[in-house]
Formats: structure tokens, sequence, C-alpha cells
């Protein structure tokens, strides 16, 4: 019913999976705020070596005396602070039109698109949904991206500007009814069985690409022959590397020691690591497994509790039938049912699952280097993977989200302390293995006095060691198991944690909330939670005659850690913005004050550029659809404490007021937030990656025409977008998610 105007369908939401039903305290009580607040950005214009400091240089009022003033920590860049005024460039409008649309003197091109062949042998993608061989193409639904710089000579670079590789994820296919309709001639099988051929391609656009490209006279071009370009898909071996290697819990008919597993799966944010090496998180995997009903009986044991937290209750079916492709192994993986008599699982694919929902690190230089799963960082609905800014001598901390409504985030130390050499290391590998197989993961608690807490998830934690909802057997099973240790240490729930991005000036870390549709006043199920501190709103947004609850538009939050740098376990946070209609009240929604040059619905991605200093910011948004379509802005962030406190009142039903506490950054100016970039029908906007030089930008168009009815598959005046071959790229009228270049027209800075 009330279906918006701009939608032909309302596609699933394969991220809106929700099964936090634990009963961790929310943050409702009212207390005064500990923190002093005060203006640091007193206006004017940023230049991008402000933005690297944090806009510490425009602070124009003193501290008051329970301020903790952090000097300024120098930029993260092989390059000298640019001088030039940031966000020059004039605000782009809201959009619906099918077309990516940057400011006035800045060119998108588009760079490498679903399909485009990766082997001189390759033949062009033809787009009819005839196509195959999609082991040796481009992946689909483009999603986090790593640019990585190539010497002259092939060598990994840290520092050329016209020559790399772009590692990126291929998240998922644009389905309907079990079918990727876009890459079948006609729209492919849409009940069980699935043919062998349909689930073998769709397997295929599914995991990671590396791709070379180049520049030359302004022109960027991928290289379809270059010997580095690289497929990871669901057959290619990878390793299953840290604590979880060889436990109980990864036993399967394929690695009956569990060592290996097959594919990297719905790959989603991504991170580089300090010695150049690709990180990738695995998301929303669980609709990918099918689990028969009668099976908690079969199992009659703990696992049911883990399946049952991580989204497979029994009778569960998959989100595309793969496991219905035939007898082989490569499709019975996906049916997680016990189905074999073994009491390990050696025979059957019962523990298959517990092999996806972890940071995955891939060398994009060298293809004879082995893929590993790094579980010592947990597992969970993974976005992006974020490293604190190096200390030598220090332990390393990695920032994540856990990607569904009312999850945690949470925090990885390593317990090797970084050594600079390190950056330059041959192996990169095994420098991964010395920093990312061993540590400390923590998980993130909110208080509503702007202060926080990280909980370490070890077993020897009486709250995990004792926990009522779950035994836990060993270390193993707590990261295994993560979503559970945080409930067991009464983490914080929160409005679907994105991408992160450490500010390369402040050292602080910014977190996007896209939002969440399970936020209440009053909760009346155990899926819904109630407003707190840090996620402080719950209103109402019309879509057309639709009402969407809860906190539809989202927010993005930052946090300080405290004096011990990586290792703190304490931090201070405030929300940097809120995301808004221009349009809705001040002082309850809008709380960032965006205007119609900057307003926006559900932030995901978000990375800081090393060059600029600049925030980018990218939507994947299905609230504020009606009135555009997906985009990226450009932010010049300040720090936190730089806003004030803002206490929202919320009547209950019984007459009196529920009252939050929140901590509002200072409000958005044309000077420090702008929208940069639209994109077209039916696409998210996700993935950066940026040369050394600042001068090229590369961004990923994420499913265009999703909206499309997979019945329209033979009349292409039905898609609901038709690009990028309404740009002029490639042969036929079917969407192709894409990464397109952005630069400047003037040669300069993106962003300035
Ligand atoms: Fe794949 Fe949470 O976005
Ligand atoms: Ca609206
Ligand atoms: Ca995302």
């Amino acid at each position: 019913m009330n279906k918006p105007t701009d939608l032909a369908r309302i596609p699933v939401d394969h991220d809106d999976i929700d099964t936090n039903v634990s009963s961790n305290e929310h943050f409702s009580t009212v207390l005064e705020a500990r923190l002093s607040r005060r203006s640091l950005l007193r206006g004017g214009a940023a230049t991008a070596a402000s933005a690297l400091l944090g806009a510490i240089g425009l602070s124009g009022c003193g501290g008051s005396d329970n301020d903790v003033v952090t000097a300024p920590t120098p930029p993260v860049t092989s390059n000298p602070p640019p001088t030039e005024k940031l966000l020059a460039f004039g605000a782009v409008s809201k959009s619906l039109a099918d077309t990516v649309v940057v400011p006035a003197g800045y060119t998108a091109s588009v760079l490498y698109a679903l399909g485009d062949p990766l082997t001189a042998n390759t033949a062009a993608y033809k787009n009819d949904g005839t196509d195959g061989d999609f082991e040796n193409r481009a992946g689909d639904h483009h999603d986090g991206m790593e640019f990585f710089p190539l010497s002259a000579t092939g060598g990994a670079s840290t520092s050329v500007s016209d020559r790399g590789l772009l590692a990126m994820n291929h998240e998922a296919t644009t389905d309907e009814k079990l079918s990727s309709f876009f890459v079948h001639a006609n729209g492919g099988t849409m009940t069980l069985p699935r043919p062998a051929l349909e689930v073998d391609k769709e397997m295929a656009l599914h995991g990671l690409s590396v791709v070379e490209v180049r520049q030359s006279g302004g022109k960027w071009a991928y290289q379809k022959d270059s010997s580095f370009n690289r497929r990871v898909h669901q057959q290619t071996e990878v390793e299953i590397s840290g604590p979880v290697r060889g436990n109980a819990l990864v036993v399967t008919k394929y690695s009956t020691n569990g060592t290996k597993i097959r594919g990297t799966l719905n790959n989603c944010g991504t991170g580089k690591t300090p010695w150049n090496t690709y990180l990738s998180g695995e998301e929303n995997w669980a609709g990918y497994f099918t689990r028969a009903a009668g099976d908690d009986a079969a199992r009659a044991d703990k696992s049911v509790v883990s399946l049952n937290r991580y989204g497979r209750s029994q009778g569960a079916s998959s989100r595309h039938g793969w496991e219905t492709g035939g007898l082989d192994d490569k499709y019975q993986r996906w049916n997680i049912s016990k189905s074999g008599a073994s009491s390990d699982g050696s025979d059957d694919y019962r523990n298959e699952m517990n092999g996806m929902g972890y940071i995955v690190e891939m060398d994009a230089y060298d293809k004879t280097k082995s893929i590993k799963k790094r579980t010592a960082l947990g597992r969970f609905a993974h976005e992006s993977a974020v490293f604190g800014k190096p200390v030598a001598g220090q332990p390393l901390a990695v920032y994540m989200g856990d990607d569904s409504r009312n999850e945690y985030i949470f925090k990885f130390v390593s317990n090797a302390v970084w050594s600079a050499s390190d950056a330059t290391a041959a192996d990169r590998i095994a420098t991964g293995d010395k920093y990312l197989d061993s540590g400390k993961l923590y998980v993130a608690k909110f208080a509503a006095d702007g202060s926080g807490q990280w909980i370490e998830l070890s077993i020897s934690n009486p709250a995990i060691a004792a926990y009522a909802g779950y035994k836990f057997a060993d270390q193993a099973d707590v990261l295994v198991n993560a979503r559970l240790a945080g409930d067991a240490v009464g983490a914080t729930k929160m409005d679907r944690p994105e991408w992160c991005s450490v500010h390369p000036g402040t050292g602080e870390i910014y977190f996007t909330l896209t939002n969440n549709s399970n936020r209440r006043v009053e909760p009346s199920s155990a899926s819904q939670a109630a407003p707190d501190a840090v996620n402080p709103r719950v209103y109402t947004d019309m879509k057309g005659t639709s009402a969407q609850v809860g906190n539809p538009n989202g927010h993005i939050i930052r946090v300080k850690e405290g004096s011990a740098g990586s290792t703190a376990t304490g931090f201070t946070w405030d929300v940097y913005l809120f995301g808004a209609e221009s349009g809705a009240p001040a002082g309850t929604v809008n709380l960032s004050g965006l205007t119609a040059d900057q307003d926006f619905s559900s932030p995901d991605g978000l990375a800081f550029s090393a060059s600029t200093g600049i925030c980018w910011i990218q939507t994947d948004d299905g609230a504020y659809t009606d009135v555009t379509n997906c985009m990226m802005l450009a932010g010049v962030p300040g720090r936190v404490g730089d806003g004030k406190k803002v206490t929202l009142n919320y009547p209950r039903a019984n007459g009196s007021t529920l009252s939050v506490d929140t901590y509002v950054g200072l409000a958005a100016t044309t000077d420090t937030l702008k929208r940069f970039l639209v994109g077209p029908v039916g696409s998210e906007i996700t993935g950066i990656a940026e040369t050394p030089d600042g001068k090229a930008l590369f961004v990923n168009i994420q499913h265009p025409g999703e909206t499309t009815a997979a019945s329209s598959i033979a009349d292409p005046s039905k898609y609901t977008s038709q690009w990028p071959a309404n740009a002029g790229y490639g042969a036929g009228k079917r969407p192709r998610s894409a990464t397109i270049v952005i630069t400047k027209n003037d040669g300069g800075r993106i962003g300035t």
C-alpha cells in the first residue's frame, strides 16, 4: 500500500535483518553532561590545512576548566597540506535524473562496469543476459574500494598517482524472487530449483576484483589485459586465520580440520592496512544459506542459539536458492542443516556459516599470496575496518561496525606493537599475520554523559564466561559469536553501524549510523530499542503518504579515544551530523541545521581524504528517494565537543515524558558541508578511493535501476535506469553497477 511514486517496486532490503532481542540496558536516564562543550569552529572558510588539523586553527574561544584539549597531530599524507579553499564548488542540487551529477568544473567518467572483461581473451560484455565467464569479468554491485599505486616497474608504491590497482568488493546482485534478473537472458528462474548455470553465474558475480587503471593525457582507463587483474568469487579458496583457525566451530566436509573455506561473500565496506593490503568486510552473508525446518531438533545443541542470533532460524530459506543448483558440493554447501551422521560436522555443512562474517585480507599486488579471514576481529555483519593512526611502539587499533538494526560497534587492538618499517614489508600477508591474528576485541558501550567504554570480549570476563544466554567454550567461540558476547556485556544497540573512518588530523573516529526503523519511545517488542543519548531520535518522516518511523534518516557519530590512544578503554563522543530533510523540524529532527545545499538521509559510506582532509559521505537511502537519488557530500568537520548539548523530550502514552540528552556537533554551513554528487535512479553511492595526489577520485555507483520489476526485463523502456549505457558506456540498455572516476577540469584536487 501507499507505494512511493518513484518506485516501480520496493526491492527487498537485505540489510534489514534484526536479530538482537537481548535485554541490554538503554540510556534513557537524564544525567548532567560531564563534558564541557565549546565551539572550536568559528565560521570562515576552511582550507585543506585546517581540515587536516580538525579546524583547530580556527579556534576562537578559551577552554573552560574541565576541557581536555588535545594538540593537533600531524596529517597522514605524503603531500604538503594544500592551502586551497575547500568546498569552493557550487553545491549540486537534489536530483531524480538518471545520470551522475557533479559540480560545474568537474568531470565524472565511467571506468569499470559489471561484466567488463578482465583478460585479453574474454569477450566484450554484451549486456543482454547471455554473457558467461564471470570468473574473468567484473563482478556485480561494486561496493567498497581502495587504490593501490603501482610503480613504473609494477611494484607496490604509496605515491604514484597515474597508475594503480583498484581492489573492490562485489557485494551482491540486483534480484527479485531468487533470481539476479539483469544477468539472465529472460530474467532467470524465479522458482526452485534454480538451474546450475544460473547459480554458477550468480556465485561468480559475488566476491572481489582487482583491476589495473591508468591515466594518460588526463584520461583514465582500465587495463583489460593487465596481469594484476584478478577475481575472487565463491570457488576461490580462502584461509581461516587467527584464533578460530582449526576450531571445531569451522569444521566442514570441505575442511575437516577447520582451516579453509571457499569464497568471501556479501563484501561491503573496506579498509587499507598500514602495510598496504586490502581489507574487505563480509556483511549480509547469512541470507545466502538455507536451514531446514526441524533442524533445531536435529542439532539439539547450543549452535541453535548462535544460528538464531545470526539470522538463520530453522526453516529460513536462502536469498537465491543456490543449494538447489545440483548435488555438487559447491551447491550443497549453502544448505547448513545438519544432515550427516558425524558428531563434528566433517560430513556436512552444518558449520559452513561460521566461516563467513569476517574481515578478509588480500594482497592486491600479489596473486600468489593466500587470502585470509582475520578471525581475531570477530564475526558479525562487517562494514569497513579502519586503523587508528599508527604510532611506533604502540599496538594498532582497528575500528568496525556491525550493520544490522540495534547491533554494535567494535575495536580490535593488536598484541604486536607498530614498527614503522613494516609499512614497506616485502611479505605483506605475513605482516598481516603479525598484527591481525592476535589481539583483543572490544565492544562499545556509550553513556548518557558523553563518555563511553570499550569492554573487552574475553572468555575470562565473568559476564561472558557465566552468560546465561550462551555457553562459550573458548575465546574462538567468543569471536565466532561476537554478537552474543556483546549481548553478555551490555553493549549499546546502535542505529545500524555502517562505515567508519579516522580523521587524519584529529585521529577521531567517525561512524555512520544509517537508519533504524526499530527505534521507539516505548518499545513494544524485543527487537525494538528506546532512544538513548547516542541514538537519540525517534520521529516520523513522510515519503509521499507512507509514514517512516524510528530514525529513518540516520546520523554520524564520532569518538575521541582517551589519553592511552589505541589501547584506551574510555572515550568521549558526540554526533557529528544528523541526517534530515532541510524542512524537518529544527529542534527535534534537523538538529544539524541542514539546508537544501546539504540535506541528506541514510549515510553509509564514509572516508576521509588523506590529501585534503575532506570527509566524504555517501548515502544508501530509501527514505528521501521521493525527492532525490542517493548522493555524496563533502564535509569539513571540527572535532568532538565543538557543538552543544540538546535535550529531546518524548511524550509517553501514560502522560509522562522521556527526556534524552544528546551532544550535537557544530551546525552545518556551506563552508563545512556541501552536496558534491547525485547518482542515477535506484542507485546507492558507495566505495571511495583517491590517488595519492588527491586529483582523481574513484566512486562506485551500485545497483542503478534496482527498482525495476523483473517482469519488465524484455522492455528496456520500463527499466527505471539505463545507466551507464545512457552515459555512452557499453552495449545494451540494462543498468550496470560501475566505478566512475572524477577529475577536476583545472587539474586540481577534488573537493576544492
Ligand atoms: Fe552493504 Fe551496510 O551496506
Ligand atoms: Ca520525506
Ligand atoms: Ca554499505
